[in-house]
């Protein structure tokens, strides 16, 4: 297994340019499911979750060419031969569950393995199957698997008991294709969702309220495959804002959406850091005067929960007392021993966090527990005084497009080292 080796304090400087979006990407990619033809996509993020979900596309009948020196999928579609998505798969990447929708919708029924546990809590599905119930779908459980069967969806009011953006997706991408007015109500409004919904609407889908709690859909017959670009990558260009940040450098990201990272770059402005936009560019600079502030994760256009451990991070290497409330999952805290093995300061207190910023964090071997928690180990290895060794860095890999190639352009000291230790 690779490993990072991250040679830490030297100030990131410069321009980086930010990958597609993978949680827009994968619903898309999905999506594509619902029209016969060819969908060609622009911009998709070679990342391991994307080759996940190009596999369970396949394993659905999809023939797919990825050209991942352009960042172009190909996916053609004649039907759909199989109506299972095995175990396999789904235990490797829980979104495998959005294909539940276009399953439905266009063939009746759909067999996928119940997701397990997962490392940042339980993450049940209950939302989506309540969802397709109100539908029309019976909805049993064998085996380990979920079986949906419906002889016809037909439109029905909605509405989730919590904001969910796996939930939001795959009923959207159901109800293109129900008989029928389907509105759906307290909708997520992350732009991950505007993406997939404005993908759907160039496919032919009938859709109005997009970006807004409440999605109204009219059901057609039949939706044609399109060509579409994919969004940019909010959470990768929050990652980087923060890795310039806690080295206290200069990064500027480029194409993207800043209004995306709007409630990121509020909390770096109130920590003191200097915040510059342009139309498709965010920068950071480093001011003489930092503080620490409260941090409460939320729905978008709240604070991301995949951006709740890189500002840990950072959080750590700022003067003062800061506080960080994760109210989306009930355990996406397993950075926070891995940043005391690097001298951060944090207690924990039921889904608070309480960090108290030190004079410098010092490099330690430390391992990745999940995606973001991975993102936070980088993001203090940057700012440590000495050599951190990162393990299980496969984790960044789900989620991060060449984040080795990246940070080194930025002018980090990181080494991406084949076969290190488990
Ligand atoms: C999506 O996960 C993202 N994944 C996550 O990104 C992200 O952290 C999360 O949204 C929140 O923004 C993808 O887009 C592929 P939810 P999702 O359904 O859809 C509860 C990353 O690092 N819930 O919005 O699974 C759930 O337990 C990741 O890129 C139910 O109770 O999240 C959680 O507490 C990880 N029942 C809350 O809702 C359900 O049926 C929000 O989860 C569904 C969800």
């Amino acid at each position: 297994m690779d490993i990072y080796r991250i040679r830490g304090g030297k100030k990131l400087e410069g321009d980086v340019r930010i990958s597609g979006a993978k949680n827009a990407a994968l619903p898309i990619i999905v999506a594509s499911l619902l029209a016969d033809g060819e969908t060609v996509l622009k911009n998709v993020p070679d990342l391991q979750d994307i080759r996940t979900m190009i596999k369970v596309v396949n394993c659905l009948g999809a023939q797919t060419d990825f050209d991942t020196a352009k960042n172009v999928l190909r996916i053609q579609v004649s039907g759909l031969d199989n109506r299972e998505v095995p175990y396999e798969l789904v235990k490797t990447m829980r979104a495998s569950y959005y294909v539940m929708g276009p399953l439905l919708a266009r063939a009746g029924e759909a067999d996928v393995s119940l997701p397990g546990g997962c490392a940042i809590g339980e993450r049940p599905v209950d939302i989506h199957l309540a969802g397709f119930e109100a539908l029309g779908a019976t909805i049993t459980l064998e085996h380990g698997y979920i079986k949906a069967r419906t002889p016809g969806l037909e439109g029905a009011v909605f509405t989730m008991k919590k904001v969910s953006v796996g939930a939001t997706a795959n009923l959207l991408m159901a109800a293109v294709l129900t008989k029928g007015k389907t509105v759906l109500e307290n909708c997520a409004m992350e732009p991950d969702i505007v993406d997939l919904g404005e993908f759907l609407v160039k496919m032919g889908a009938k859709i109005s309220g997009l970006g807004t709690e409440r999605i109204e859909v009219e059901g057609v017959k039949k939706l044609k495959p399109v060509n579409y670009e994919i969004m940019p990558d909010r959470i990768e260009a929050g990652t980087y804002l923060i890795a310039g940040a806690i080295t206290r450098g200069r990064v500027r990201i480029v194409g993207v959406a800043p209004r995306h990272v709007e409630a990121l770059c509020r909390t770096l402005a109130e920590m003191g850091f200097a915040i510059e936009s342009g139309d498709s560019w965010v920068s950071v600079a480093p001011s003489k005067k930092l503080k620490g502030t409260i941090i409460k994760t939320s729905p978008y256009p709240g604070f991301p929960t995949d951006l709740q451990a890189p500002v840990m991070a950072l959080a750590t290497t700022v003067d003062g007392i800061s506080v960080v409330i994760e109210t989306i999952f009930e355990n996406r805290f397993t950075h926070v021993p891995e940043l005391r093995r690097m001298g951060a300061d944090i207690t924990i207190e039921g889904n608070s966090a309480i960090i108290r910023g030190v004079k410098k964090l010092s490099a330690a071997p430390v391992m990745m527990s999940d995606l973001r928690a991975g993102a936070a180990l980088v993001c203090a290895a940057l700012a440590a005084r000495g050599e951190t060794e990162i393990r299980r860095i496969y984790h960044a890999d789900r989620g991060y497009e060449g984040m080795d190639r990246k940070l080194g352009a930025l002018g980090a000291g990181i080494k991406r080292i084949a076969g290190g230790k488990p």
